[in-house]
């Protein structure tokens, strides 16, 4: 049989994975024009989340239908929650109230989503049935012991694979307790579950975080009507209260708006209006570090929108210079580094970044990934235990490894702007985990880009 070479992205994604997606890219070119990209993958999660243990019908639009926020969707209806939709971002969630959720015959496997599984997790433990929960080679690679330990000081019962990985086995039944746990790590996902465990335990749940870290879970629950006090670095809620219906209007993701605003200002020519982003203030370090290191990005028509701050961006290209990144931008751009490395590569001088070990627990070690990837283009870097130290300078062409990880493949595409040479981003389906059609709206903003299974 001959297999077509070039596919429309959609078809191949479709395809139940027969075949491998590959982007190939070549050099040059600019990004113009006004797009929106897909909905927020973190306020995704947690609006059928918390749409589902409410009481009443929550209403979502804007919802990302990538596959990590389908998996959450799809493990909620295997709790027995009826959901309509997606459609054009639409969901309806029939919420059955905290303590409505049905036993799920089989485990509840979340693909990719090391979110849906950590925040599934803590409120999984909560429940009066057991569950198992599972995902793919590369969530079962990621560690869960961060979740796991608080969790069992709050009295649950977990067992997971070796070294804390998953998948895990949820004993249901168990009477949490409230506590009060201090974050080892900057980390959202680790402190939302351990307040989506606190809505099933007795008393009081507080965590302190070491810096902050997207507060999309709060924002939320208050807007459920569930009350969560933040008080400097340490916020908490009272267990056995209930959440109330809601209507949720997903803001465009800022981390998925980030591989255009490096791409616009990488790209001499470029000038784009990325609408309808989140601006949420524990998310915007990728604007501020970007703007430190030269970028002309302004935001405009900002408002507030179901809680969330949003704007349109403005990007224009700019001659960038590389910096030392602060450490405090770190968790309020954790997603974004590999988009920012490629910013880096193109400015004038070196970019250094420290206090970054947690990309090495992403989809992928992101800062491994990243510095063979660059190196492959030629570009010179030097990988340090908690960061990496870019030289900026003139990007080839190459065959690039993405390791299965979304935004290593968005990052080296984007990097194709630059380059001198044409670059292929091997296995690139992860993309629509995060990003589905990104292939197609990169294509209608300037990108060379074409989608080619093999
Ligand atoms: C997320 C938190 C971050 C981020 C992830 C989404 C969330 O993870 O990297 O993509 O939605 O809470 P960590 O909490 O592990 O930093």
């Amino acid at each position: 049989m001959n297999l077509p070479l070039f596919w429309p992205s959609a078809a191949i994604q479709n395809a139940h994975k027969v075949y491998v997606m590959h982007f190939k890219l070549q050099p040059g070119g600019a990004l113009t024009g006004e797009a929106r990209v897909p909905g927020d993958k973190s306020i995704s999660h947690r609006a059928i989340m918390l749409g589902a243990l409410a009481e009443g019908t929550t209403r979502v639009n804007g919802f990302l239908e990538g596959e990590d926020a389908l998996a959450t969707l799809a493990a909620f209806r295997a709790m027995g929650v009826t959901i309509e939709g997606p459609v054009n971002g639409s969901v309806t969630v029939h919420g059955v109230g905290l303590h409505g959720l049905k036993a799920p015959v089989t485990a509840l496997d979340l693909g990719n989503a090391g979110t849906g599984m950590r925040l599934l997790c803590g409120l999984m433990a909560g429940q009066a049935f057991d569950t198992e929960l599972t995902g793919d080679a590369s969530l079962c690679g990621r560690p869960m012991g961060r979740v796991i330990e608080p969790l069992t000081r709050m009295g649950a019962k977990i067992q997971s694979a070796e070294g804390g990985r998953p998948p895990l086995s949820i004993c249901g039944g168990q009477q949490l307790q409230g506590i009060h746990y201090d974050l080892p790590m900057a980390s959202a996902q680790v402190k939302s579950c351990c307040l989506l465990a606190g809505l099933y335990s007795e008393g009081r749940t507080s965590v302190t975080e070491p810096a902050p870290t997207r507060d999309h879970t709060e924002r939320m629950l208050r807007g459920f009507g569930y009350p969560v006090e933040s008080n400097g670095s340490e916020i908490s809620l009272q267990g056995g209260g209930s959440l109330r219906a809601c209507d949720i209007e997903v803001p465009a993701d800022i981390s998925s708006a980030t591989f255009f605003l490096v791409g616009a200002s990488i790209a001499p020519g470029s000038d784009l209006l990325l609408q309808h982003v989140g601006i949420n203030p524990t998310r915007i370090g990728v604007i501020n570090i970007l703007q430190l290191m030269g970028a002309d990005i302004t935001l405009q028509n900002e408002r507030e929108v179901g809680g969330e701050p949003v704007a349109d961006i403005r990007v224009r290209y700019a001659p960038l210079h590389g910096i030392e990144i602060p450490v405090d931008q770190v968790p309020l751009a954790i997603d974004e580094f590999p988009a920012i490395f490629i910013a880096a590569a193109c400015a004038q001088g070196r970019t250094v970044l420290h206090g970054a070990e947690e990309l090495r627990v992403k989809e992928s070690d992101r800062i491994a990934a990243m510095a063979e990837g660059l190196s492959t283009l030629g570009v010179s870097n030097e990988v340090l235990d908690d960061g990496i130290v870019i030289e900026g300078g003139d990007l080839g062409g190459g065959v690039i490894a993405t390791y299965n990880d979304h935004r290593i493949a968005m990052s080296f595409a984007i990097a194709a702007l630059r380059a001198s040479g044409e670059i292929t981003v091997r296995d690139c389906d992860h993309v629509a985990t995060s990003f589905p059609g990104f292939d197609d709206l990169a294509r209608r903003l300037g990108l060379q880009i074409t989608a080619v299974a093999g």
